[in-house]
């Protein structure tokens, strides 16, 4: 039986997998409230990790540990860089790196690097299914830092430094950690705002609906695979 863990920073984004999936049993953990489900013929991780890259590596490491995942998503919602982007687009990350930390002198020291790809096969797969069902989406990059982004001042800087579409707090982390453990990784994220002068205001505007498109596109997935 495939395992595959699904994490997210809040709440709010995993919501619509506890509808979905059922579970069949909560594991307890220190802080963290693990959901297991059997959905088709896997098994379904869904956990909350908080927000941020220390709380998202320590839980995808947990989660491995525990569950030995065949793949562990992250879903959840991001502030668009790319201006082009429009709210009803999913982003599919194919590659992931920090904007916060500079590894100018150190960008060849293994097990570190400073750029983590998706499982291509899978995104590949994902990017197919989407396509076929008419659900809008785009692949690039993603760029994670512990801040939130809420400036068109750094908005533009970060797209012109990156040319990333979208930026968050976890799924650098996340596909670090994972890229550490050799799990096989995706980063799905819907977005929320622009990371820009109205990302404040914007973040929590219908926000249940933003998290959706993220997540249905992961179900669909897993029906899929
Ligand atoms: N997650 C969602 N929106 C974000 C933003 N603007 N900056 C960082 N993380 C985010």
């Amino acid at each position: 039986m495939k395992t595959i863990a699904i994490i997210s920073a809040l709440e709010s984004e995993q919501e619509y997998f506890r509808e979905q999936f059922n579970p069949i049993k909560m594991d307890k953990f220190n802080h963290y409230e693990i959901y297991v489900s059997e959905f088709e013929d896997k098994k379904i991780i869904n956990c909350v990790c908080g927000i941020g890259k220390v709380n998202s590596a320590a839980l995808t490491q947990r989660i491995i540990d525990m569950y030995n995942p065949d793949l562990v998503i992250n879903c959840g919602v991001c502030g668009g860089l790319d201006k082009s982007l429009s709210f009803d687009e999913v982003i599919l990350a194919d590659k992931l790196k920090y904007h916060d930390i500079n590894l100018d002198i150190f960008s060849n020291n293994i097990p570190y690097t400073d750029t983590f790809e998706a499982d291509p096969e899978t995104l590949k797969k994902l990017d197919e299914i989407m396509t076929q069902e008419n659900l809008k989406h785009r692949i690039g990059l993603i760029v994670t830092g512990d801040q939130f982004i809420s400036t068109t001042e750094k908005q533009e800087e970060l797209f012109e430094k990156y040319h990333a579409l979208g930026t968050e707090m976890e799924g650098c982390s996340i596909a670090h950690t994972c890229y550490l453990n050799d799990v096989k990784f995706l980063v799905i994220r819907s977005l929320s705002d622009f990371a820009d002068d109205d990302a404040d205001d914007e973040f929590y505007n219908d926000l249940e609906t933003k998290t959706r498109k993220a997540a249905h596109s992961v179900v669909v997935l897993i029906k899929n695979m």
